[in-house]
């Protein structure tokens, strides 16, 4: 058994529906873990350690603070070499971009040497789960799987599909995607804590049948995910629009394919129209809302008020390689500010909330991750509020745990993570890391 002692929070439910009460919090506390990497115990340190303290072993760190790991509910890992191109938005950043990197993911070798940065990028910002978009190649998501399946991280990822409107080297025959993500589903899906999620990339990259054979293979098997993107930007709705033109709207495409009855994640729904919200709504879906990517592609001002009016879960996406960091604080800081333009403020609670136990829920494994509560999967965070001088500084000045956490995570980024645990195991330690990749 190891006992971790610092300070600790953690949600149990939306503090915007449900206030405090869905925080636990201990200034002083202990997280308990036995040797199947299950938490057994979180609670206040001076309780805990009377029972649990003399048989485990015991770390004790000072101006830390232990979290749920994080849960990046979209991200893009062949774009893990194209962060910061310049200049488009985002069909051309498509075409002129990122189309001809992911061509380069036909070759195993290479899809394994990016998917290594990839993972140790994830675990040295603190996050532990990620809803991923493999290239349109098998063999990107087998390296994906692979590597991720040593690490024992929970990963959720599904090669595009793609059969129109992009070019030759992204491209396939409708009849292979399909068969390439069945041989993924029969490898990979429920291996370990991996899961497959049926990716067509965006309706306007899908021929009608190939959705028809996304809706076929969500059938056969009932407990696949499915992840896609939904009204990004002004010009790929048209693109849409054109490309399905007898459709009312956007997700009425998905609607036609039974896309929105299970836990499925739609990255931005950014410009939806009314009868997209209401067709959310009566949703089982949820938004990843992915703030540094619509900044960085000028894409539009994502509405987290009017998806909690609509009662629309909602989580965080990097969306690497738009997206511009790996950090899902830097995500969250960039969340608060989209929200601040449009007169709604985050906490950070909110913060907390929309950087773990959200990913969780939408993922339905609210049960297992995104907590640290005693039963759950030990996959937690340990950040130092004291990473640089001016962190340390501005920490000094902080009275409530209110000022602390919303500091430290509109400030924080990979500096601020000292050490990330999956399943118990330490996976990432800064004090000893010295990664290269060249
Ligand atoms: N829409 C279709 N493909 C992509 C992608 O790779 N990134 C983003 N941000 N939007 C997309
Ligand atoms: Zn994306």
């Amino acid at each position: 058994m190891d006992a971790y002692r610092a300070e600790i929070i953690y949600c149990t439910n939306d503090p915007s529906k449900f206030g405090e009460s869905s925080i636990c919090h201990f200034e002083d506390g202990l997280l308990v873990v036995n040797s199947s990497g299950e938490i057994v115990a979180c609670g206040e340190a001076k309780t805990l350690l009377k029972e649990w303290g003399g048989n485990c072993s015991y770390n004790e760190y000072k101006n830390h603070l232990i979290v749920p790991g994080f849960i990046d509910s979209h991200i893009h890992f062949p774009q893990t070499e194209m962060l910061a191109a310049h200049g488009e938005q985002l069909l051309s950043w498509l075409e002129n971009y990122t189309y001809p990197v992911e061509e380069n993911f036909c070759d195993k070798s290479y899809s394994l040497k990016i998917a290594n940065i990839f993972l140790t990028e994830l675990l040295k910002n603190g996050t532990t789960s990620a809803v991923v978009f493999g290239s349109v190649h098998k063999e990107s998501v087998d390296a994906l799987f692979e590597l991720s399946y040593e690490k024992n991280m929970r990963i959720i990822a599904g090669k595009a599909l793609m059969d129109r409107n992009v070019p030759f080297g992204v491209r396939e025959n409708t009849l292979d995607g399909f068969i390439k993500s069945k041989e993924l589903i029969d490898q990979w899906h429920n291996k370990g804590r991996l899961s497959y999620a049926v990716t067509p990339r965006f309706a306007a990259s899908s021929s009608y049948e190939q959705l028809d054979g996304c809706k076929k293979l969500l059938n056969d098997y009932p407990d696949l995910y499915l992840q896609t993107h939904l009204s990004e930007n002004h010009e790929e709705i048209d693109f849409v629009k054109k490309t399905y033109p007898t459709f009312q709207n956007y997700l009425s495409i998905y609607d036609e394919f039974d896309f929105l009855g299970r836990p499925s994640i739609f990255a931005h729904c950014i410009h939806l129209e009314k009868k997209e919200w209401d067709l959310m709504s009566n949703s089982k879906a949820a938004i990843s809302h992915c703030p540094t990517s619509n900044l960085f592609l000028g894409s539009g001002l994502f509405d987290m008020k009017k998806s909690r009016s609509f009662d629309i879960p909602v989580s965080l996406g990097t969306d690497i390689g738009a997206g511009t960091s790996f950090s899902m604080m830097q995500t969250f800081s960039e969340a608060y500010k989209i929200q601040q333009l449009q007169g709604t403020s985050l906490n950070g609670f909110d913060g907390l909330y929309l950087m773990t136990l959200a990913g969780a829920k939408a993922i339905n494994l609210d049960h297992r991750i995104g907590t640290l509560e005693a039963g759950t999967e030990a996959d937690f965070v340990i950040l130092n509020y004291n990473s640089t001088p001016y962190m340390e500084f501005r920490n000094s000045k902080c009275d409530t745990i209110h000022d602390r956490l919303f500091s430290l995570l509109m400030l924080g980024d990979d500096r601020a993570v000292s050490e990330t645990y999956i399943m118990g195991k330490k996976k990432f330690d800064q004090s000893n890391c010295n990664d290269t990749y060249l």
